[in-house]
């Protein structure tokens, strides 16, 4: 009978599961939304929380790190005893959760976590918290049975993903000796199907943008004025109808300038992912696929830069008629940047453009809360990229494939720039989570497979 320390730790997880849960729970009841100021003492006991349970596993010089800008704390934790010649793992996640609106859209309030069926439904339930938890559990596994881990481990986290991360941006180039590590590691991806694990290696960039339109300086009635002076609300709806064509290509000038295509080569790989593009549809809820006729879904997905307006403030909006001409009106707009593209010039690319479509009855203003980071791919030939996909075999029963992703984790390019690390990106959610939307959830076998999957690198990383 063999009673290898891996043994026991995937013993201990699997031994577990209710206390993990339960304990999962706790975490997700904190509201901690990054974006909104009201709720920076729920960042913060957020980081306490996770603090207090590094603590309690066994870890070591746990600290919870005051931001340097006026911002989100961090989370840094190590345990650093497995030999000169073991590699160093530096482990990253994010306890801060988007917002929950529109609040009366969940099924379930959205910090009562809730089980039902298989999944686990909060915000932030898969992003990032269930993910982010899981390799703390894995740590746990292992100090709680041979008292030891395979590797040396560095945990640093955020709470500050969702809203920029200015705190980390300012700590990572001051603290790299602290933090050099191998390799690091990060769950805050999903993979394909729960059959089919996958790698992210690719992920897209990002520029949010943030502006003002401002006409008269106070509502006007739009009988005594409409049609004498500029309505602000009209003028953002040309604007951004100048932005993008009906068929999704970019009408910012010079925006595709550095656009890096896909080789042949990745094309055709990323052609033959199992991705029905009938059942991505459908899993959605729209009436049909949109986007750039020539390009395939994954590669919109993936490869394609492209443009979103995700709210506007402005004008009446309440029960009933109201004839007014509002003030002023805000927008909420960001692009999603593939690799090449830099995120300051794309930022000031579309300024100007904005700038120039704005007429001179109508002021416009910027606001600097906006935030920006490059796509980001990483190198699949580095040895840990074997250990993850060993890793995964083993808890999954079969081998991950490759794929790029359209989402942004801005540390990604970050770690690479200040401390020369590659990211396994070792993500356990599914294209059904409905993260950054009502009804988050997490499946729960993903979560324990994900305890075990991480048990599983650390030991096969260990080992190469
Ligand atoms: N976990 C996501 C990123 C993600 C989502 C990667 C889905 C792959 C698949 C992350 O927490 C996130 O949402 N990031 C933000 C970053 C932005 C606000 C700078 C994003 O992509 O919108
Ligand atoms: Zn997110």
């Amino acid at each position: 009978m063999t009673n290898t320390p891996l043994d026991q730790a995937l013993t201990f997880a699997r031994a577990n599961t209710a206390a993990h849960l339960a304990q999962l729970q706790d975490f997700l009841r904190i509201p901690s939304v990054s974006t909104q100021p009201d709720h920076a003492p729920d960042v913060a006991k957020a980081a306490e929380w996770l603090a207090a349970e590094m603590r309690r596993i066994g870890l070591e010089n746990v600290e919870v790190i005051a931001s340097a800008v006026g911002k989100h704390p961090l989370v840094y934790a190590d345990w650093l005893h497995a030999g000169a010649d073991a590699p160093t793992v530096l482990i990253y996640g994010h306890f801060d959760v988007q917002p929950v609106d529109p609040i009366e859209l969940w099924e379930t309030p959205p910090f009562e976590p809730t089980v039902r069926g298989e999944r686990i439904y909060a915000r932030g339930a898969c992003d990032d918290k269930g993910q982010a938890y899981i390799h703390v559990k894995a740590a746990e596994a292992y100090l709680q049975t041979s008292g030891r881990l395979p590797v040396n481990v560095k945990f640093l986290y955020e709470g500050e993903e969702e809203s920029g991360g200015e705190s980390l941006a300012d700590y990572l180039p001051k603290h790299k000796e602290k933090l050099a590590a191998d390799i690091a590691l990060i769950s805050d991806t999903g993979i394909l199907s729960p059959d089919q694990p996958s790698i992210t290696y690719g992920l897209r960039g990002i520029h949010y943008d943030m502006l003002d339109l401002i006409g008269p300086d106070h509502d006007l009635h739009s009988g005594g004025a409409g049609g004498a002076i500029n309505n602000p609300l009209n003028a953002l709806c040309h604007i951004v109808a100048k932005l993008k064509d009906e068929d999704g290509r970019i009408l910012i000038p010079g925006f595709y300038d550095d656009v890096l295509e896909l080789s042949a080569e990745e094309r055709e790989m990323l052609n033959k992912l199992p991705i029905d593009p009938e059942a991505w549809r459908a899993e959605t809820g729209a009436p049909a696929l949109w986007g750039e006729p020539d390009y395939t879904l994954v590669e919109r997905l993936g490869a394609r830069p492209t443009l979103d307006l995700h709210g506007i403030i402005g004008g009446y909006t309440g029960k009933g008629g109201k004839t007014v001409l509002p003030s002023r009106v805000h927008a909420k707009i960001s692009m999603r940047l593939v690799p090449n593209q830099d995120p300051a010039k794309i930022k000031q690319q579309f300024r100007d453009y904005v700038r120039q479509l704005t007429p001179p009855s109508i002021t416009l203003q910027f606001e600097e809360d906006g935030h920006g980071a490059p796509a980001s791919i990483t190198d699949y030939s580095v040895p840990a990229m074997k250990a993850a996909s060993k890793a995964y075999t083993a808890a999954f029963g079969k081998e991950p494939l490759f794929t790029r992703n359209g989402g942004s984790i801005p540390v990604v390019g970050e770690f690479q720039t200040h401390l020369g690390l590659e990211s396994v990106l070792m993500g356990f959610g599914l294209p059904n989570d409905r993260i950054h939307s009502p009804n988050e959830s997490f499946y729960l076998p993903n979560f324990y497979r994900g305890i075990e999957t991480s048990v599983q690198f650390l030991a096969a990383y260990a080992e190469l």
